[in-house]
């Protein structure tokens, strides 16, 4: 049962900072559910503003929009986080971070030995195929995909 009152999009715009195009994209990607008053307006709940905090920070650490809707989803009643919550999620996020810090660290070295080349070259360059050692594990840019060096 939605409260008889609830927050406006202007008003929901102006809270979290974001654009009233943004929230209705938010919207329309599940990861708020708003109800409609009497007149048909949309409104919004005032927890909705912490779940909208929630979605901005997963997304500025790299995860889709739909990973964001299935960590939610796995809250009971899919509410918006507490702090309990959010202090369980945040250790799934510091190893997401710590996996993609290690990725772009490999980028990186890799990209020191095309400084210069300009090849792009899909069997040498060491961004694609570091020695070309990555071929036995099967097509593709291997290590980029997640294969990991061996030695
Ligand atoms: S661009 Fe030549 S090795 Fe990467």
């Amino acid at each position: 049962m939605p409260p008889a009152h609830g927050l406006s999009i202007g008003a929901l715009s102006e809270r979290t900072g974001l654009a009233v195009s943004a929230i209705r994209y938010y919207e329309s990607q599940g990861l708020i559910a708003p109800w409609r008053n009497a007149g048909g307006q949309r409104r919004f709940h005032r927890a909705d503003i912490r779940r909208l905090s929630f979605v901005m920070i997963a997304q500025q650490m790299g995860f889709s929009l739909p990973a964001i809707r299935d960590l939610l989803a796995q809250l009971p009643g899919q509410r918006t986080p507490t702090a309990r919550d959010w202090a369980r999620i945040s250790a799934v996020f510091r190893d997401h971070l710590d996996q993609r810090i290690e990725t772009l660290q490999r980028l990186r070295d890799n990209l020191d030995g095309c400084i210069g080349c300009g090849c792009l070259s899909l069997s040498k360059c060491r961004l694609y195929n570091p020695d070309d050692r990555a071929a036995a594990k099967g097509t593709g840019p291997r290590y980029l995909m997640g294969d990991r060096p061996e030695g």
